[in-house]
């Protein structure tokens, strides 16, 4: 379905007499997840070896990775021996080898481990006239997958041209209509707060302005400021309020519904924010936080529900003569920043971690926990990011009441500030932190180390999420880190590398998968692309929808995946994924679904309705790519 415009370029590569061996191509052409493509030798640099026997001439590389060559037609054959290198240990390594001529497939190996004696492919190639030589990673993500193409070789015609490909280069296509003049409104139908805490909402409406607000049945303590649509102040009593909120200007009015939680609970539905550190670890300072606040307005994505404001490691400097803790000169005046920060109707979040030091070695706040909570909620601190790092100086071991006491102190110091703080935890999944996560009342866990902007990285860490849906549900979800789309870089900025597709997974998994949603990129460099990803309320409502429920895998066939998740009106919100290197029919049938008869599918991305299908739904997916679709009974809507 999301079939991208591609660019194909020939390399330079010197015409051939009988035979040529594919090492000596132009390998520059070759793209893969990890290390360099080698001639003749391993990806590691070694002799080719595979079930223990050497070989002198071919391909080392590393799944998943794909070389195009160009056969002109004038090819007769291909040639290889193909298997996991012998310089990981037997059984670490899984792939498979597929060879596609002009985008049919002529071969694949099927799964081969490393110890595992090569595989021979001896292919005729008359009239092809490109070949596509892949390697997957079998399924389990990309560890040790050390790939041999050994004896690779391409007969030829005398005089025959055979050339490497360029990998194909994705357009970044726009699939979602750009928000309307008329008022509308979006994000999350609930919102948590606890009693006599500051309460500060911005409510998210698209459509020219100027926009009037009004909330019908606003419990006491709170105020609307009709002209912004900022609902500020406090509530004494616990309960539920069902707040009428809407949202006029000269082109119409809209309405919504949204239920104020006033209890223990805050986080109902994941969080959506900004966070420094993807784009400028490091580097971060007040400016560009102030930056990042502007661009969460102007750019329109405060619109559509995103709130959070984050500063992750390195604004920390040491304590004063009292123990306070202070801020480094990037960081002049913090209270300042946050004031800035609500101002613009917006949420401010910190970062700091339980040992001595954080991460990246600035001041961090063993034996300060109190002191801390309660400087930060002086700020006007909303989120607190509390990593892991040199606590492994402090903890006895990584045994469950080791990795669970920093978390738990840190808790009971948030729990006596005077401020809803949302509490994420940051320990990279030890002790299966989902397990207990909620336990020690975290908001949110990372189950991963750190997140690249590569597929390899992005793809791993997403759809190794399954399993861990059922501890995830409003006020505690899994959290498989950051976004990488945008302008990236960890203090040294350059466009994500994932390709316009795997931008889309990327979004459609992370919101299935009701991650919190951090933007990770400069926002003051939005471009149209990345802020049309992030913009689309119909795809933010997977992630917010109320019931909390967090997806999980249905159906897999190969390289192809289906996740799906129910929403609060019944319907079903479903991802289609093809984690294979060129494009695949991903379908699933209703009974993976748990339904069955008429159903009407709903294209998420391109806000469209697909019709009504009965029994299944199958479409053409890209490489690396998805799509997200709603299913609703045919009937109603
Ligand atoms: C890592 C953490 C990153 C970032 C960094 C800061 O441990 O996973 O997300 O916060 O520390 O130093």
């Amino acid at each position: 379905m999301y079939t991208p415009f591609v660019l194909l370029v020939c390399l330079h590569s010197p015409s051939v007499q009988g035979q040529v061996s594919i090492a000596a191509l132009d390998l520059s052409a070759v793209e893969q997840e990890w290390g360099e493509p080698h001639a003749d030798r391993s990806v590691e640099g070694h002799a080719l070896s595979i079930g223990g026997k050497s070989f002198e001439h071919g391909l080392g590389t590393h799944a998943s990775s794909q070389f195009a060559i160009a056969l002109g037609g004038q090819a007769t054959r291909f040639h290889a021996l193909v298997g996991a290198d012998d310089e990981t240990l037997p059984k670490q390594g899984s792939i498979e080898f597929r060879v596609l001529g002009d985008g049919k497939e002529l071969w694949k190996s099927g799964l081969l481990h490393s110890g595992a004696a090569a595989k021979e492919v001896d292919l005729p190639l008359a009239g092809v006239k490109s070949l596509l030589l892949l390697v997957e990673d079998g399924g389990d993500g990309n560890s040790y997958d050390h790939a041999d193409w050994a004896m690779a070789t391409i007969e030829a015609e005398a005089g025959a041209t055979i050339q490497s490909l360029a990998a194909p280069r994705e357009e970044a296509v726009v699939l979602t209509p750009l928000p309307g003049p008329e008022p509308h409104l979006h994000a999350a139908s609930v919102t948590g707060v606890r009693p006599g805490h500051p309460f500060l909402y911005g409510i998210p409406a698209t459509g020219d302005r100027p926009m009037r607000f009004s909330a019908e049945n606003l419990p006491e303590g709170l105020t609307l400021d009709a002209a912004t649509g900022r609902i500020s102040g406090k509530l004494a009593e616990k309960g539920e309020y069902k707040v009428i909120l809407t949202a006029k200007n000269a082109r119409g009015t809209d309405e919504r519904l949204l239920r104020i939680v006033c209890g223990a609970q805050i986080a109902l539905t994941p969080p959506l924010g900004w966070n420094s550190w993807n784009c400028f670890a490091g580097a971060v300072d007040d400016a560009k936080v102030r930056s990042a606040a502007d661009a969460m307005v102007a750019s329109g994505l405060a619109q559509h529900g995103w709130t959070y404001i984050n500063i992750d490691d390195c604004w920390e400097a040491g304590r004063d003569a009292k123990g306070n803790i202070l801020c480094n000169e990037k960081f002049p005046d913090m209270q300042a920043l946050g004031d800035y920060i609500h101002s613009k109707g917006l949420r401010f979040g910190i970062y700091s971690s339980p040992g001595r030091t954080t991460c990246a070695g600035f001041t961090a706040s063993w034996e300060h926990e109190e002191q801390d909570a309660q400087t930060w909620a002086s700020w006007g601190v909303d989120y607190v990011k509390y990593d892991w790092c040199s606590y492994d100086d402090i903890a006895k071991d990584h045994s469950l009441p080791e990795l669970k006491k920093p978390y738990s102190v840190m808790r009971a110091a948030l729990d006596k500030a005077p401020r809803d703080i949302v509490f994420s935890l940051c320990q990279y999944g030890m002790g299966d932190v989902w397990q207990w996560g909620a336990e020690v009342g975290g908001n949110c866990w990372r189950t991963t180390g750190d997140i690249t902007d590569t597929w390899g990285s992005m793809a791993g860490i997403g759809f190794a999420q399954n399993g861990h849906e059922k501890f995830a549900g409003p006020g505690h979800w899994n959290d498989p880190d950051m976004l990488v789309v945008g302008k990236v870089g960890w203090g040294n900025l350059h466009p994500t590398k994932l390709t316009p597709n795997e931008q889309y997974t990327h979004i459609s998994l992370w919101c299935l998968l009701c991650s919190p949603l951090l933007i990770g990129c400069d926002m003051a460099q939005l471009d149209a692309f990345t802020l049309n990803l992030l913009t689309n309320d119909e795809v933010l409502e997977v992630s917010q929808d109320p019931l909390g429920i967090q997806a999980a895998r249905v159906a897999q066939n190969g390289e192809t995946e289906v996740w799906a998740k129910k929403m609060e009106d019944g319907s079903l919100a479903v991802g289609l994924f093809n984690r294979g290197q060129i494009e695949a029919q991903v379908s699933v049938n209703w009974k993976e679904l748990g339904l069955q008869g008429a159903q009407r599918v709903r294209d998420l991305w391109r806000q469209k309705d697909l019709g009504v299908s009965e029994g299944s739904f199958a479409t053409s997916v890209a490489r690396h790519g998805a799509a997200l679709i709603r299913i609703f009974p045919a009937k109603k809507r």
